[in-house]
């Protein structure tokens, strides 16, 4: 079937895109070494606002749609916040990998790469997580969202991340 080749070859393409974006570790070797505590514990502390309804089926993420922006970043902050910081400013030393191979959190400001990849992409990686997202074995701690999230709910988290992002940077995002 052509449109599931197209759609495998456009997975290949968008994996080998995150491998480009991905730093290939070492080389910074004189950058002063982190404690050796975990910082991603301690950090789970969801906020409990009730989320408003989404009206119907949404299909995109609209960053000009206020109210799908608002019911974002609730979710945002409920799901998103505890690894990609509540300003989205990722976790810090992003582009090492840990001492097991793993990424930290990226940031999704313009300071991260979130906005080098195209919307489809980035809903992909959100539902079902970036190791089936990449496949050939690679590990992440990007879980996929998708038993907790609806396609509708992640679309609005997409839309507020893209929300925050300046005119310039929303039309530079590739399409
Ligand atoms: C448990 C921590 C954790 C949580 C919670 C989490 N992420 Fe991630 N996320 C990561 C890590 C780690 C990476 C980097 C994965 C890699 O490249 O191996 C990542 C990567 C991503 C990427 C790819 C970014 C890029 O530039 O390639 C997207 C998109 C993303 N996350 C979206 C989300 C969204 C949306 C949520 C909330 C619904 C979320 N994440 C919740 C840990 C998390």
């Amino acid at each position: 079937m052509i449109s599931r080749g197209l759609a495998l070859i456009s997975v290949m393409i968008a994996a080998l895109s995150l491998f480009a974006c991905a730093p290939s570790g070492g080389g910074d070797s004189g950058q002063a070494r982190q404690s050796e505590a975990p910082t991603e514990e301690a950090t789970l502390a969801p906020t409990e606002a009730p989320v408003p309804e989404l009206e119907g089926t949404v299909d995109g993420a609209d960053a000009s749609d206020a109210h799908l922006v608002e019911v974002g970043e609730i979710l945002y902050q409920q799901y998103c916040a505890s690894c990609h910081g509540a300003e989205l400013e990722g976790q810090p030393n992003w582009k090492q990998r840990d001492e097991n191979g793993f990424l930290p959190a990226p940031p999704h400001d313009e300071t991260g790469h979130t906005w080098h990849h195209p919307d489809e992409q980035l809903f992909e990686i959100t539902k079902i997580g970036t190791e089936a997202f990449v496949g050939m074995g690679y590990r992440s701690n990007m879980i996929g969202f998708e038993d907790q999230l609806s396609d509708s709910e992640i679309w609005a988290v997409l839309a507020f991340i893209k929300s925050e992002w300046s005119p310039r940077i929303q039309r530079a995002q590739p399409k």
